[in-house]
């Protein structure tokens, strides 16, 4: 390896070195090197690391095979043994603290991209009480192609993973031997499925080939319940070969209320299956949120961090400001979950979504609930918005309209038809910011106006943070 004079420009293979300054929105880590700016998968801002050049670009330099010079201030001792090889969090080895003000810098970023300027300050981000086991829902994946560390012997067993895909490495899983931000029992439970799945043979899907039976674990927890449901994806229904397994993990694990096969015979990697068979309890989860309760299909969106997503919801009905006789529009509602807590405090909600299990979910969670103000439409809300901006349509516009749409963001098209709607207060709950930012964008030139932007963190050791933005006409 070379290191550069100073005269010629950085190639692949030569070492620098540098200091890491940020993150960015794809949780790699960025820092500066004389004239350069530079990646890497790993660091921590403060971290002094030295590093091989792998591609450059203009005076950006893609770093690889990275070692610690000098630790920086924000660093702590990460406890999980693959806090260096998996992706699931990337900033684990980042005091918590420092990663809320990464994340708040983050959103600042997703805004003025978005070329949104004089705006209200961005309030710092709300993080968790304890940034540790917060995952309600985790989806691994069984694989018959193991991410190999660099430092294991040759010849080691590399054709059995349960974990998470290794990052930018579609093919590989890492086999995860322990995994900090999932409920407690979940760990218990992976490691037992890895040991039933080793003893019985059963073969892993092989993503390339489109061969082998178990294809993921996904594990759901109510926090305020106990409930735990164990969705297993098979790639076929075959019960000779599920059947020891699930009551294997049925017999080590009396805490599992709902177990559930799912049969995916598609190639697409998705944790879903066509069809469903519940083996045991009664194929859903229960959660209480905000003194009301959820049922939860395995189909079904719920907000992954409980206990954060209740601070979500206040601060959704906070600035919702609602009076008690506004007309509110839910759109992507999923479960009902936000529909259901406002809806004490208006004359009448109307939600949309289009995943029909949620929808049913959500009929029921009303009715359980005894609300009997809202009315679910199922269908895609591009579609069933329509119906209401019809000129001869029976429904009410909305004095307040509360968003929260999937990573992508808004289509193009459900801006317009927000503008045609027109309420006077519009809540936008983003996942995404840098899509949603241009959503907002779009809104700002329709004429409404950022009143405040208040940051969440649901997904502590993740670059993702949650944003919540009221707007107003
Ligand atoms: C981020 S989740 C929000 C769910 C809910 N607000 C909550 O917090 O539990 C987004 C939801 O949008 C739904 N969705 C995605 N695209 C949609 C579309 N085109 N029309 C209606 N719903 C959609 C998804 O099924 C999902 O339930």
């Amino acid at each position: 390896m070379d290191s550069p004079s100073s005269t010629r420009k950085p190639r692949r293979g030569d070492r620098l070195e540098g200091m890491i300054l940020r993150y960015d929105r794809r949780g790699l880590a960025h820092g500066s090197s004389g004239d350069y700016t530079f990646s890497l998968r790993t660091g921590v801002p403060g971290d002094r690391l030295g590093f091989q050049v792998h591609k450059r670009r203009r005076h950006h330099l893609d770093g690889r095979s990275a070692e610690l010079i000098e630790e920086g201030a924000a660093r702590v001792q990460a406890p999980c043994r693959h806090s260096e090889s998996c992706g699931g969090c990337a900033f684990q080895s980042c005091d918590y603290g420092v990663q809320l003000e990464q994340k708040h810098l983050l959103v600042s970023e997703a805004l003025s991209a978005a070329g949104l300027t004089d705006l209200p300050e961005v309030e710092a981000v709300l993080g968790c009480e304890n940034p540790w086991r917060y995952r309600n829902k985790m989806e691994f994946t069984f694989g018959n192609r193991r991410w190999v560390a660099p430092h294991e012997p040759e010849g080691v067993d590399a054709d059995f993973a349960v974990g998470l895909h290794a990052p930018g490495l579609y093919l590989k899983v890492i086999d995860l031997a322990e995994c900090h931000i999932v409920f407690e029992q979940g760990e218990a439970i992976l490691g037992t499925a890895r040991e039933l799945a080793r003893e019985q043979q059963l073969p892993l899907w092989d993503i390339r080939e489109h061969v082998g039976f178990l294809r993921h674990l996904v594990l759901r927890h109510g926090v305020h319940t106990g409930e735990v449901m164990v969705n297993v994806v098979t790639s076929e229904e075959n019960c000779a070969l599920f059947e020891p397994f699930a009551r294997g993990l049925l017999e080590a694990h009396p805490e599992i209320t709902t177990l559930i096969q799912s049969i995916n015979e598609g190639v697409a990697d998705v944790a879903v299956g066509e069809r469903e068979i519940v083996l045991h309890g009664p194929g859903y989860i229960e959660e209480e949120l905000l003194g009301l309760r959820f049922r939860i299909s395995a189909r079904s969106f719920f907000q992954t961090n409980t206990l954060q997503a209740e601070r979500l919801f206040e601060i959704v009905r906070e600035e919702a400001a609602l009076n008690g006789d506004e007309v509110v529009y839910d759109l992507y509602s999923g479960a009902g979950t936000i529909a259901l807590m406002v809806a004490p405090a208006v004359r009448e909600v109307l939600a949309f979504e289009q995943v029909a299990d949620a929808v049913a979910d959500a009929r029921l969670n009303a009715e359980r609930n005894e609300v009997r103000n809202v009315r679910f439409f199922e269908g895609d809300v591009l579609t069933e918005i329509d119906a209401t901006l019809a000129p001869d349509s029976v429904l009410a516009r909305p004095d307040v309209v509360l968003v929260d749409p999937p990573r992508a963001g808004l289509h193009p098209k459900m801006v317009g038809k927000l503008l045609e709607l027109a309420p006077e207060r519009l809540v936008y709950v983003s996942c995404n910011l840098h899509n949603g930012a241009q959503d907002i964008a779009h809104l700002i030139e329709g004429g409404y106006r950022i009143q405040r932007i208040r940051p969440v963190d649901l997904f502590p050791h993740t670059p993702h943070v949650e944003c919540v933005v009221t707007l107003t006409r």
